[in-house]
């Protein structure tokens, strides 16, 4: 079973890459974040950049390029694959962001299935024999009118992997998504299809691939909430108390790191958050609402390892802040 951690914008970044790799929990690949492909910006965002350049923890990254314009594209993914640590280059046919949608990116490529279907196929041309996924939704709207066409762009363009976010654009996150088409992809496209969307057990990944018979998952939202389910996919045990308190107070740590010389204290509780907001759910109404509002990181601390009932460790004293915002 492939396993790949799914993109998300701020928050399966560098650190939290590094802190799956110090916990020993790993997906076969991780998937950046989008990178915006326009035709008058060809700078690739820095942050982004990083998670490729800096990733030195031996597992793959797919670099994501979201756009509509096939010859920014083209230049961008050339780019791209031109930077050693990019494994494979990865399209966006799924972000639902109003800003992308307007521009015709991410799942507005599915209101316009020409353009999907011209650029899939330019991708696939340019870009080397194993090294070309898309990662798409059921359709813009309404799966059952949409899916089928999408999936005949998708055999035509044969790309070496695609990722299915079973919902439409329209659900946005809400709603159940439906695996039904991911086994109707499943078994009609010669690449393998990995399944996306609300897998965030041991049990639901089950469940998913004995429904859908997809060669393995993406797992997002899930992963941040407990990173052990990618060891506990391969057959290891769930994650121990302890356990989910190292992974608080690693994430702190890497996310320090990451910020390096641009740290503040305040942005560095700002960049946590991003992260916990998937977390929440494994606090207390108490907890969560101080962590919302905590602006300093030994509080910060002081909560996340408050279930170890002992005194926290001290922050590393190398981490120190700058002044500015
Ligand atoms: C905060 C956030 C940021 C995301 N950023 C991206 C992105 O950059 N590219 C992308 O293809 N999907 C992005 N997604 C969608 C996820 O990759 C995934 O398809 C979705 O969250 C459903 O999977 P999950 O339930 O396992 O999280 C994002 C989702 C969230 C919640």
């Amino acid at each position: 079973m492939r396993l790949l951690l799914a993109p998300m914008q701020d928050v399966t970044d560098l650190a939290f890459m590094r802190t799956l790799h110090r916990i020993g929990s790993l997906p076969d690949a991780f998937v950046t974040a989008y990178f915006r492909s326009t035709p008058t910006t060809c700078a690739l965002a820095e942050h982004n950049l990083r998670c490729i350049d800096e990733n030195e923890t031996g597992i793959p990254v797919l670099a994501q390029l979201a756009g509509s314009d096939a010859p920014a594209l083209l230049r961008d993914a050339a780019m791209l694959l031109g930077r050693p640590g990019v494994a494979g280059i990865n399209l966006n046919a799924g972000c639902p962001s109003p800003l992308v949608n307007r521009h015709g990116a991410g799942a507005g490529l599915l209101r316009e299935l020409p353009r999907l279907a011209a650029i899939a196929q330019e991708l696939r041309r340019a870009i080397p024999p194993g090294k070309f996924s898309i990662k798409c939704r059921l359709g813009w709207e309404n799966a059952s009118a949409e899916f089928p066409a999408i999936l005949e762009i998708l055999a035509a363009a044969a790309p070496d992997e695609v990722g299915i976010h079973a919902r439409t654009r329209r659900q946005l996150y809400g709603g159940t998504p439906d695996f039904s088409y991911v086994r109707h992809a499943a078994a009609t496209l010669p690449c393998p299809v990995l399944a996306n969307g609300d897998i965030a057990t041991v049990q639901q990944a089950a469940d998913c691939l004995e429904q859908t018979g997809a060669a393995g998952l993406m797992l997002g939202r899930g992963a941040v909430r407990n990173p052990y389910l990618f060891r506990q996919l391969r057959g290891g045990p769930p994650p121990t108390a302890e356990e989910m308190r190292q992974y608080y107070s690693i994430l702190v740590e890497e996310t320090g790191r990451v910020l390096l010389h641009k740290r503040t204290e305040k942005g560095h509780c700002n960049r946590m958050k991003k992260y916990l907001a998937f977390c929440y759910p494994d606090f207390t109404a108490e907890e969560e609402f101080r962590l919302r509002r905590c602006t300093d990181i030994p509080e910060m601390l002081r909560i996340l390892e408050h279930k170890t009932a002992q005194a926290p460790a001290p922050y590393p004293a190398e981490y120190n802040y700058c002044s500015g915002n």
